[in-house]
């Protein structure tokens, strides 16, 4: 989907985004875009109301990608810390900006060749392991202490001896541990030696038919955390220092002032997303993060102010649709 029209007049229902994609206005950087503030003040007004509704918007375990001028963005930081947390400041080093002799000789200042793009996800509540341990682990009882100081005569290791924390009368809440953490239950030689420690009666076979029905009840609860948790997958490596081209021979195809390069934005979006995921682009541009999606198959929602980006905008995805069917 994508509007022609201010992105602060969506009707996007709370917390449904997967990903914010945002390129915004540097200010008084580059494009006519830039310049319509009277006042750094000003735009840090505007700032302020763009990471209210980025909040108002962004699912749980979603995550916000912002992009920022090198010498601005700690202003936009200190105003997006108050809603998220900060995974990484990122750092695009353009590795084809080529400064030239003269620059380094005249210029007062060291060559600047990087953009920054502040990564933040929105956990405040809990979610997926965290739940899980916090209602099945945590009530356990310090037996495990005990069982530490007969691990030799057990002959179990510390990790299994730290994951088997019995309750006291005996059964095994403890052993979601061994869920998590893929620990097997004790073999019978173990089980009695524990038995005859902590006077506990419980047969062998209760204790194994236990542990199995746990084991289920636990491999289902990872699937659902799986589903649930923020989607991270850093296939391409990605470090906190990005080396990456500006990709000028796409960029050039489109009339516009300040256009990302598509190949870093598909891995940002494939990194922070999953297949079928809603990426919101605040900013369209060019549209290259609406090509993105299309090759990398998000779902978006996209807003362009300028009626003549949004035409770019619409064409791209048109031939990008297209290609998408060749293939
Ligand atoms: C920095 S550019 C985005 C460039 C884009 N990443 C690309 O690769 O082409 C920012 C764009 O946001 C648009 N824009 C500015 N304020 C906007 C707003 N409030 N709502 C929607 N679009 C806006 C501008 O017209 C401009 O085209």
């Amino acid at each position: 989907m994508i509007y022609n029209s201010d992105w602060m007049k969506n009707d996007i229902p709370d917390k449904s985004i997967n990903l914010i994609l945002a390129d915004p206005p540097y200010f008084e950087v580059k494009g006519d875009f830039d310049f319509i503030w009277n006042s750094f003040d000003d735009y840090l007004l505007s700032v302020s109301m763009w990471a209210k509704e980025c909040k108002r918007v962004l699912a749980d375990n979603g995550s916000l990608l912002w992009w920022g001028h090198a010498k601005k963005i700690a202003y936009s930081q200190v105003i997006f810390d108050k809603y998220f947390n900060l995974g990484n400041s990122l750092v695009w080093e353009k590795v084809e900006c080529q400064t030239k002799a003269q620059d380094y000789d005249q210029a007062r200042h060291f060559a600047p060749i990087t953009e920054r793009c502040l990564f933040y996800t929105n956990e405040v509540e809990m979610t997926g392991r965290e739940f899980i341990i916090e209602e099945y682990v945590a009530p356990l009882n310090p037996y495990s202490l005990v069982m530490k100081d007969n691990m030799f005569k057990l002959n179990i290791s510390q990790i299994e001896i730290s994951n088997l924390q019995l309750s006291r009368n005996g059964n095994i809440t403890g052993w979601v541990h061994n869920k998590l953490s893929g620990v097997q239950c004790p073999t019978v030689e173990q089980w009695e030696l524990i038995c005859n420690l902590f006077n506990i009666t419980n047969k062998y076979e209760e204790l194994k038919k236990e542990y199995e029905e746990l084991r289920s009840e636990y491999a289902e609860l990872r699937d659902e955390y799986e589903e649930s948790r923020r989607p991270f997958y850093n296939t391409y490596k990605l470090n906190d220092v990005i080396k990456h081209s500006q990709e000028s021979q796409i960029s050039s195809q489109y009339d516009h002032d300040t256009i990302k390069p598509l190949t870093l934005t598909k891995k940002l979006i494939q990194t922070t997303t999953r297949e079928g995921d809603t990426v919101l682009i605040p900013f369209g541009g060019s549209g290259t993060d609406v090509e993105a999606c299309i090759s990398t198959k998000r779902k978006y929602i996209c807003y362009e102010i300028a009626k003549k980006h949004y035409e770019t905008i619409k064409a791209r995805e048109k031939k990008a649709l297209l290609q998408g069917e060749l293939f």
